[in-house]
């Protein structure tokens, strides 16, 4: 790994984002001796003026996240004494002058340390400030040091509102930032069993000759919440469950799962066959293959208007058109406001032909790999029914994480993606070409929707979503299975 002086300043420091996700990520890489005090230094950045001490206030209550584990207050402290605070604005020089002097001087005071100085710039922003905060870090902030390093910066969806506006903010960045230095989080991609998709796919011989559209007849990714948009309508109104959930988390997830082999784990093989699948889906047929939902009681929001045409809840098939998937449905699903929180992974095979027991009743071969809560796979299998009786019931092979890695803490998403931007590991970073053919699928139905031309269906909150969704995956071929 490599050592010297390391800044990682926060970028929007007193706001929700770096409150709930950023800190605590970096506290928990701090308690596991990923961030040596001896060498980093945590700056937040942000409008409001505030002392050091404010901030850390603010932000202490989000750190311990395991009350009774000993010695975690004191840690809390020590950590809390690493991190400065500097207030200015996101669009004037004068501020990122006085950061860029705040880190400079923490790196000669520890250029007795041989190496490089790093510096890595999160944005917990929103993005309408990406640009002008990226050029300002440009202007003031960069790693100027002799002996090496780099700058990097980190952001977050939304990146833009479609094709057009996405592109148009790529350009901006990419006139300032090189590819490599630009990481962009989707924090789906640092959950423990998406990124155990690539391990199960190419690293099991029994799943090598199934993965196809000869044996399996269907794939379901979904994500549902039990609470509504909370606190976030006014944010949530202007991009609705489509920009924020399908978009990115839920179709990183299905490249994954349909990609071809990578030649290599290199980063840029992996992200290679991502953008190759991603090319190769079509825009979801808008009037067959997608129905919208809102759930009621959504316009209630003070933040929301009237009127709002904004989806809570979506499910839109998509069809891959290669040589692997041609004629297999892959059904995204997200909402909110549901009768669970879940996300997961759905592979339903196909029927056995030629069944001797009649058993198609009892359901198909179905493996499921949940992403959350409680993270597991299972297979749902026939098997006899234990007695006498020569019948037949479905059962499952379930390997359950809480079982059976007891006691192994899983970390969080944003924890694993943040210490991979520290090691300038960009496996999990979603690649600027990935990001346009993301794009490129769902702009067509945004606009429609964005039009008025499609109406999401109302829904209670606490249900599954409106009944038409179901209807749709029934008519696309998946089969309800029973057990779990
Ligand atoms: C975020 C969305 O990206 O992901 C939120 O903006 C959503 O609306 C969240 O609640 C879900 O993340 P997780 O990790 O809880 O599934």
């Amino acid at each position: 790994p490599e050592t010297g002086c390391l800044s990682i300043i926060v970028l929007g420091a007193s706001g929700d984002l770096a409150k709930k996700k950023t800190f605590p990520a970096l506290f928990n890489l701090y308690r596991q001796g990923f961030l040596q005090s001896n060498e980093v230094h945590i700056f937040g950045y942000a409008r409001t003026k505030i002392s050091d001490d404010e901030l850390r206030n603010r932000i202490r209550g989000y750190l311990i996240n395991d009350k009774s584990a000993p010695g975690q207050s004191e840690q809390v402290s020590e950590f809390l004494q690493l991190i400065k605070y500097v207030s200015g604005s996101y669009d004037t020089e004068e501020g990122f002058q006085l950061l860029d002097k705040e880190i400079s001087a923490h790196e000669s005071s520890k250029n007795s340390l041989e190496g490089s100085s790093r510096r890595l710039f999160y944005f917990a922003l929103p993005p309408s400030v990406y640009p002008s905060v990226s050029r300002m870090i440009k202007k003031c902030c960069m790693n100027r040091s002799d002996l090496g390093g780099w700058t990097r910066i980190v952001v977050e969806k939304p990146f833009g509102k479609d094709l057009d506006s996405s592109e148009k903010l790529s350009a901006q960045i990419g006139e300032l930032f090189e590819e490599p230095q630009i990481y962009r989080i989707d924090h789906y991609l640092g959950k423990e069993l998406v990124q155990n998709l690539l391990v199960l796919r190419f690293a099991n011989r029994m799943f090598l000759p199934l993965w196809n559209r000869d044996n399996i007849d269907n794939v379901q990714i979904v994500f549902r919440e039990d609470f509504g948009t909370e606190g976030r309508g006014g944010y949530f109104d202007e991009y609705g469950i489509i920009r924020d959930i399908i978009q990115n988390h839920l179709l990183q997830v299905l490249c994954l799962v349909a990609m071809e082999k990578p030649v290599s784990l290199k980063p840029e093989h992996i992200r290679d066959e991502k953008v190759k699948v991603c090319s190769s889906i079509s825009t979801p047929n808008q009037r067959e293959e997608v129905v919208l939902g809102q759930y009621d009681g959504y316009r209630d929001d003070p933040t929301v208007p009237d009127h709002s045409n904004t989806p809570t809840f979506a499910t839109a098939v998509l069809r891959i058109h290669n040589e692997r998937w041609e004629g297999v449905p892959f059904i995204l699903k997200a909402g909110k406001a549901l009768n669970s929180r879940k996300a997961e992974i759905r592979v339903q095979f196909k029927d056995v032909p030629g069944d001797i027991f009649k058993c198609k009743k009892q359901g198909r071969n179905e493996f499921v790999i949940r992403l959350q809560p409680s993270e597991a796979m299972y297979m749902k299998l026939t098997v006899k029914q234990p007695g006498l009786e020569m019948s037949t019931a479905q059962s499952e092979l379930d390997l359950s994480y809480r079982q059976r890695y007891q006691g192994v803490t899983i970390p969080e998403a944003y924890e694993r993606l943040i210490l991979d931007t520290i090691r300038g590991d960009q496996q999990h970073f979603v690649r600027r070409d990935e990001l346009k053919a993301a794009w490129e699928i769902f702009t067509p139905l945004l606009h429609r929707i964005d039009d008025g031309e499609m109406k999401p269906l109302p829904y209670n909150p606490g249900s599954r979503g409106p009944a038409e969704a179901d209807e749709l995956l029934s008519k696309v071929g998946y089969v309800q299975t029973h057990g779990y």
